[in-house]
């Protein structure tokens, strides 16, 4: 198994360095910190989630590259955004310097740009193999995820919520449009790309519901109890910054079993799937055990 997401990891990583393809730009310094940021680092879970998604449903390979770099485009431009002194402020990502710090905010910014409006491009072109009804609604799907009801929402959420007290439900909301919404869309876009009956397509979207809200329970688990040398970024700024987190409201034993029981939770929505699902299953579990 091990070495089936070594080979998606690989394999997204080799889309990616063509859709980000070094030849003469007038604007060399934009295209320069968008590749320091998209390529050679990070863990991929969505574009794994993308390609679980397609080995269960067997979509075609075409689309499912296209849809892992959308995907992954999204997250790193919030990644470089999420970074910058307007927002957490850190200077560390993926074991490097954050964009703004290798490059200055300006370029950040407009780094973060240009990788939204290459995941929509990516999506837009006839290579991806699908009709144009299709790629329209990959597009939807995407600025769903990414927008204000998205992962744009969340993050405004998120600053909202410094240095105040959410219950519960607010911070599930929060971490569902902020973190969740995308991994959904990572499960989502696959299964619409493959026609999938709208059955089947409600159980996976529960399913990632429940490991998209895992996912970041335990990213505010790592937060306080992790090692900033395995996570390539800092570890304690949330409670520096008095973010609203599931450690902050139920205290850390009761965010990991909070984690654990929606990967329970996630599992059992991925009943009427067969072996072919097992890599969303693995992927379900990394999600909870995994330490960076
Ligand atoms: C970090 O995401 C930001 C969150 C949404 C919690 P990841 O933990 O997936 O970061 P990378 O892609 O592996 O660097
Ligand atoms: C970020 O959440 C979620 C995004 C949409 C980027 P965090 O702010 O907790 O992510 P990290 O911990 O900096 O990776
Ligand atoms: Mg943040
Ligand atoms: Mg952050
Ligand atoms: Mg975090």
């Amino acid at each position: 198994m091990n070495q089936r997401i070594e080979a998606y990891q690989k394999r997204i990583e080799g889309f990616l360095q063509q859709l980000l393809d070094p030849s003469p730009t007038p604007v060399p310094d934009l295209l320069a910190a968008m590749r320091y940021s998209t390529l050679g680092g990070g863990k991929r879970l969505r574009p794994l989630l993308v390609y679980a998604t397609g080995e269960a449903l067997a979509t075609p390979d075409t689309a499912l590259d296209r849809i892992a770099a959308s995907v992954e485009m999204i997250h790193v431009y919030s990644l470089i955004h999420d970074d910058l002194p307007a927002m957490d402020d850190d200077d560390l990502r993926r074991g490097k310097p954050t964009c703004h710090r290798a490059y200055g905010e300006a370029l950040a910014i407009l780094a973060g740009d240009a990788l939204q409006a290459l995941a929509f491009a990516v999506l837009v072109d006839e290579a991806i193999g699908l009709d144009a009804d299709a790629r329209l609604r990959l597009m939807q799907e995407l600025a769903d995820a990414a927008g204000v009801r998205g992962m744009a929402g969340g993050q405004a959420m998120d600053l909202a919520a410094q240095g105040k007290a959410l219950s519960l439900e607010e911070l599930e909301t929060m971490h569902r449009l902020k973190t969740g919404a995308l991994i959904r869309a990572s499960v989502l876009m696959p299964a619409r790309a493959s026609g999938t009956d709208p059955g089947l397509a409600q159980s996976l979207g529960a399913y990632a519901d429940c490991i998209g809200l895992a996912f970041q329970i335990r990213d505010d688990v790592l937060d306080v109890e992790g090692d900033p040398a395995l996570m390539g970024k800092a570890c304690g700024a949330d409670s520096l910054l008095e973010k609203a987190t599931f450690p902050a409201l139920l205290g850390l034993e009761a965010s990991r079993r909070r984690a654990r029981e929606l990967v329970e939770q996630a599992l059992d929505h991925l009943q009427p799937l067969g072996p072919e699902a097992d890599l969303l299953r693995v992927l379900a579990r990394y999600i909870v055990d995994r330490m960076h």
